[in-house]
């Protein structure tokens, strides 16, 4: 293979994309690059792969893809245990306040050991609820069932008896999963029917005491109505490892609250995860240029 690389970790510029695409057989991208129309044209009629660094494929236009006859490698199972790993800890950052708690200690606010104060909400004899079981959703259950949750909830496009088996998982509705649950995790994948599904009404309909958790995509939150769920005590706190747009400003008015806790979108990023996964993209590229199968496609 010929390669062109846009070596740098910054994004590639749109204008070098669409320049550097042409007459491209594969390519490979990041969450970060949006894979249009405009750069299917821009590719042209050669293009026949492409492979994403990522599990998520809500950056690429599939419908486009697959009209054009275009395969499409992905980086599943991989990433599962990482961001399962990093979902579990924002969740306890998150309900023991561990960033402000930190704080405390470094701005001198720590004066004595008090009965009530930097106090949070325990997973024991909790309700969870999973929005999405899927690979990751699971992962997440499996690691945060030793912790002594009595009950997990979860919702999806429909019931799955053999993954919910394993943790006695009810199938619910969205509304149900909301008003039940004292702790929300968000794994699913952005779709049109996720989008903003994390809204006014769903934050209204948890309890004051309640945690929520994404690490799928932030646009499947609503970021104003999670902002004033926060900021009117309508939830106890919130960890996002996602948000609208990447990077969040940092004059966004969730960075000024302290029960919310925002990290830039890490979920798999271990070393060993981030090569795995370099690995599997290259290797489905390749195959997808081969005319094989892939280690990993996308059934479109
Ligand atoms: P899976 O495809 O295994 O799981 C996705 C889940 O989304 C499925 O269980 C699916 O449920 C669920 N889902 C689809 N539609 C809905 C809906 N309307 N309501 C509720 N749930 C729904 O994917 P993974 O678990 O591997 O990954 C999930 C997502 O996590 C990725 O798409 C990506 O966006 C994000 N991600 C984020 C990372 C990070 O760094 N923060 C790292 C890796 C992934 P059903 O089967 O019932 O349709
Ligand atoms: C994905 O793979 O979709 C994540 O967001 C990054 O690993």
């Amino acid at each position: 293979c010929r390669v062109q690389q846009w070596d740098s970790e910054e994004p590639v510029p749109r204008a070098e994309l669409l320049a550097g695409v042409a007459g491209a057989h594969g390519l490979l991208c990041l969450l970060s690059d949006r894979i249009d129309r405009e750069v299917l044209d821009a590719a042209g009629p050669g293009l026949k792969v492409i492979s994403t660094l990522s599990v998520g494929f809500d950056h690429l236009a599939l419908d486009e893809i697959k009209k054009r006859g275009i395969r499409v490698g992905y980086t599943p199972d991989v990433l599962t245990d990482a961001t399962a790993e990093l979902s579990v800890a924002l969740l306890l950052s998150a309900c023991r306040r561990l960033p402000e708690a930190a704080e405390q200690v470094r701005s001198g606010g720590w004066t004595t050991w008090k009965p009530l104060w930097m106090c949070g909400h325990g997973l024991s004899d909790s309700t969870v609820g999973i929005i999405g079981l899927g690979r990751i959703g699971q992962a997440v259950a499996r690691r945060l069932k030793p912790f002594g949750v009595r009950k997990f909830l979860y919702t999806g496009s429909g019931p799955k008896p053999e993954s919910a088996a394993e943790f006695g998982a009810e199938f619910v509705p969205l509304t149900r999963l909301a008003e039940e649950s004292d702790f929300v995790v968000v794994t699913c994948a952005l779709t049109p029917a996720t989008q903003g599904m994390c809204n006014k009404d769903f934050f209204g309909r948890m309890k004051k005491t309640s945690v929520f958790v994404n690490t799928s995509r932030g646009a499947v939150v609503n970021q104003e109505d999670l902002y004033e769920a926060l900021a009117q005590g309508q939830i106890a706190a919130a960890g996002l490892d996602v948000t609208t747009p990447e990077p969040l400003p940092t004059d966004h008015p969730l960075l000024s609250l302290k029960n919310c806790v925002i990290l830039p979108h890490i979920g798999s990023a271990t070393y060993a995860t981030r090569s795995t996964m370099a690995v599997l993209a290259a290797r489905n590229l390749l195959a997808g240029l081969r005319g094989e199968p892939m280690p990993h496609e996308l059934a479109l």
